[in-house]
């Protein structure tokens, strides 16, 4: 491996030479999907723990909402942050040259939608305006599969 500068740098195969960058547009990427991961983690993990049985119900809300307010929203900013940068670096090619972006968007709205009405139901647990944990075991269903769907639509690039 040999350096060429600033944020470049080569790789010699056994028949090819290929540059290897790390540019901006991609750097944004990864941010995005690095907050994705510790934001869909911690939002399923508030939903196991409202869900939990044999546990006083502001016990798991206070729990619940230690992991919402600590992990969740943080990494929900970030990935909106970065998602949103890289989003409008290129407004015109996803949103008029290409058509993925459409579908993703709209899967990653129902995800936020589901994250706050999930962290809403932790937050009446702990303080003791609800008891149970409502339709809590089918929203985080939903919001699985709007996450995947929405990882899905990009990686893939769905609908052409
Ligand atoms: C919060 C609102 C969101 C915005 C504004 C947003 C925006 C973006 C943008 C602009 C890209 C770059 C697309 C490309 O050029 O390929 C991207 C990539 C990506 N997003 Fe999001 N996104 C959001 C939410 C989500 C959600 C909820 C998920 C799934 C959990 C997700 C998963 C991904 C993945 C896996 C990629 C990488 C795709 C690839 O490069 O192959 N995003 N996002």
């Amino acid at each position: 491996m040999v350096s060429t500068g600033i944020g470049g740098w080569w790789t010699q195969g056994a028949s090819e030479v290929t540059e290897v960058t790390m540019d901006l547009d991609t750097g944004l990427i990864w941010l995005h999907v690095t907050a994705n991961l510790f934001w869909i983690g911690a939002i399923a993990a508030v939903g196991v723990l409202v869900l939990a049985t044999n546990v006083d119900a502001k016990v798991r809300g206070t729990l619940a909402v230690a992991v919402y307010q600590r992990v969740g929203v943080p990494a929900f900013l970030a990935s909106f942050v970065f998602g949103t940068a890289r989003l409008l670096k290129d407004a015109q090619h996803y949103f008029k040259d290409t058509h993925f972006m459409h579908a993703k968007l709209l899967f990653a709205l129902i995800v936020i939608g589901l994250h706050h009405v999930i962290g809403a139901r932790a937050k009446k647990l702990a303080s003791g305006e609800a008891t149970d944990a409502g339709p809590t075991r089918a929203l985080l269903g939903v919001f699985a599969v709007c996450a995947a769907l929405a990882a899905l639509t990009v990686i893939f690039k769905l609908p052409k």
